[in-house]
């Protein structure tokens, strides 16, 4: 975890590692946290600070005789960058601390941008002809790594100072006197902290916070709850990742208020026809946002959205976010409804909706927009993982009619591709041997990159367990596909009625002749049973991890993936920005992790 030394700075090793911060998200994380703590300390009741936690870069900053004389990023947590230069030209940061400082002193904060600060920022880039940051955070990494120093004094970069790393003497002995201190040394810090005595005070700063945060100049994804006394703090000690006198408390993602400007179809792989809303670009959870999903004809009825209209973006747990809300108050006179095309945008054919189905498809499969899809799924790292065939690549191949469908893409030579943009000899090359290289995934991946409507990695993943070829699953029945883990009567007819098909046939001989293994391979077989018999669901992003990479790790273990939290899930792994599945395992009571809790399951 952390980040890599970066070129063009010397890197600067830490005295004292800098910790990262456990996270919580709920009230009940936070008893269980003070219980803990508690529990250690041998103590009835607590005082805590609570501290805003301002989203941006954690730098150390070293005064000797009250001057600054060095300052470094985190990096990895035991060495950073030296980027001494580059701080000294921040306004926020004093080159001498006033009055009777300690001689040797380690102070440890923030750098990040102001809303007003990242707009700037921002302008610049625009003017510059540059892409804008997508983020504050981002942005003031971005500044910070800057190798001249010149040009990170003109960004409007600020600091906050929020904890002592250490101090020869050490005249402070609670960690709200340090907060204190810093104001009369004249250094920059944050005066919204405040003392809680006990947790229930915190519960109710945290409450408060959550709905003021708008307030704030700046952006904060959260509070950090400390204990106050310094020696409680050393009892309590650390892991080796985080204290455990601190804990985060983040807020969820949040809405955020934005213009519709556009409402524009997107056909998918399935020929599903999904409205899009493009957005005025709106900041929201940490970053910028353009476009959000209307998922389907009928909410898009049922929230009356128009171009124009002043809307909430909203994001869940999912990565895709969405139009939550319509402030029709706001709506502009003169507006009108957006109806649902007739025919496809992309090809002009039929459109139609299957029984009982909310969304509309185009039903002509060889609709451009859906070759594409399908085409790009099956490149999709969970899928057959073929790097370097991204949108762009398959638009020109379509338009060069080197492929029609995915089979074609096995026969592809390095002259073929060598003509496309952008694709020297070498990315040919490249290109065609991950194409190669994709022929023996397994099958999992090729179940999943068939393609197949509602069969997601999990469900491919238990119909190659339980048929071990594409040749069974393809023959499959019925009853025996209903049998399958966790397959209802819906999945087992997806999947019957897929295979059923004449083009499945002719794609499935076109396959076998490329060349691609269609058979389980050794490794898909589970590999342990440490996590037999328990049931996992997956919540935001996980650190370190993709989701199917998670998933795929606890299968191989034995253990299964669950969409929902239920009675029945044994642990919910809970990653940045989780959704409602987060709430409800709290509210079940089931078990939650955060990703080094579940890689340190994963090692046993
Ligand atoms: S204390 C050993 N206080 O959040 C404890 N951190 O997600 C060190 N952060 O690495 C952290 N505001 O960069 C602390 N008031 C605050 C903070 C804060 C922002 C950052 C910090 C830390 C990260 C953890």
């Amino acid at each position: 975890m952390g980040e890599r030394p970066t070129q063009g700075f010397r890197p600067f090793r830490h005295g004292l590692p800098l910790l990262s911060l456990d996270n919580t998200y709920t009230p009940e994380d936070l008893r269980a946290f003070d219980e803990r703590v508690r529990r250690i300390l041998r103590r009835g009741e607590v005082d805590y600070v609570v501290e805003l936690k301002i989203d941006g870069l954690a730098v150390a900053l070293h005064f000797e005789d009250g001057r600054f004389v060095a300052g470094a990023t985190r990096g990895d947590g035991e060495t950073g960058d030296d980027i001494t230069a580059n701080l000294a030209t921040i306004a926020d940061l004093p080159g001498r601390l006033k009055g009777d400082p300690p001689r040797r002193l380690e102070l440890r904060g923030e750098v990040y941008l102001d809303h007003d600060g990242f707009r700037r920022a921002n302008s610049e880039r625009a003017a510059a002809g540059e892409p804008p940051f997508a983020n504050p955070r981002n942005a003031a990494a971005g500044s910070l790594k800057l190798l001249d120093p010149a040009l990170v004094a003109r960004r409007p970069l600020r600091l906050f100072l929020y904890s002592l790393g250490s101090a020869e003497p050490r005249p402070w002995s609670l960690h709200s006197e340090f907060l204190g201190a810093l104001k009369s040394m004249g250094a920059p810090h944050d005066g919204h902290w405040s003392l809680c005595r006990g947790i229930d005070a915190v519960l109710e700063r945290c409450a408060e916070w959550e709905g003021r945060r708008r307030e704030l100049p700046f952006d904060i994804d959260g509070l950090v709850v400390k204990v106050d006394p310094l020696e409680d703090q050393a009892v309590l000690g650390a892991t080796s990742k985080s204290p455990r006198w601190a804990i985060a408390y983040k807020f969820r993602a949040g809405r955020a208020e934005t213009t519709l400007l556009d409402i524009v179809p997107s056909v998918g792989r399935t020929g599903v026809i999904t409205p899009v809303a493009v957005l005025e670009p709106v900041l929201l959870g940490g970053s910028t946002i353009g476009r959000a999903s209307l998922y389907n004809a009928d909410q898009l009825a049922a929230l009356d959205a128009r171009p124009g209209d002043r809307v909430l973006v909203e994001k869940g747990g999912e990565v895709i976010p969405k139009v939550a809300a319509v402030l029709t108050e706001k709506r502009a006179p003169g507006s009108r409804p957006w109806t649902f095309p007739e025919r496809c945008p992309e090809c002009g054919g039929e459109t139609g909706r299957a029984a009982g189905m909310v969304a509309v498809r185009c039903l002509n499969p060889l609709c451009p927009a859906q070759v594409a899809g399908r085409l790009e799924h099956w490149a999709r790292r969970e899928a057959m993982d073929i790097e370097g065939l991204g949108p762009a690549v398959v638009e020109q191949l379509l338009e060069r009619r080197l492929v029609r469908d995915v089979a074609d893409l096995y026969r592809l030579t390095p002259l073929d591709v060598a003509g496309l943009e952008r694709h020297g000899e070498k990315s040919a090359a490249n290109l065609v041997e991950g194409i190669e290289a994709s022929r023996g995934r397994g099958l999992s991946r090729l179940l999943f990159a068939l393609g197949i409507p509602g069969i997601g990695e999990r469900s491919a993943a238990a119909l190659a367990l339980r048929f071990g070829s594409l040749e069974a699953v393809a023959a499959a029945g019925g009853d025996e596909l209903a049998k399958v883990p966790d397959f209802g009567p819906v999945a087992a007819e997806a999947v019957r009625s897929w295979f059923r098909r004449p083009q499945a046939k002719a794609l499935m001989r076109r396959l076998l002749k490329a060349g691609i293994n269609t058979r389980l391979l050794p490794e898909e077989r589970p590999q342990g049973s440490s996590l037999e018999g328990k049931t996992f669901v997956f919540t935001g992003e996980l650190e370190g991890f993709s989701r199917a990479e998670a998933e795929a790790a606890v299968r191989k273990l034995g253990g299964k993936a669950s969409g929902s939290v239920s009675a029945k899930t044994d642990y919910v792994v809970a990653g940045a920005d989780p959704g409602s599945k987060l709430k409800k395992a709290a509210s079940l009571g089931v078990r939650v992790l955060d990703a080094e809790g579940f890689r340190r399951l994963l090692a046993g």
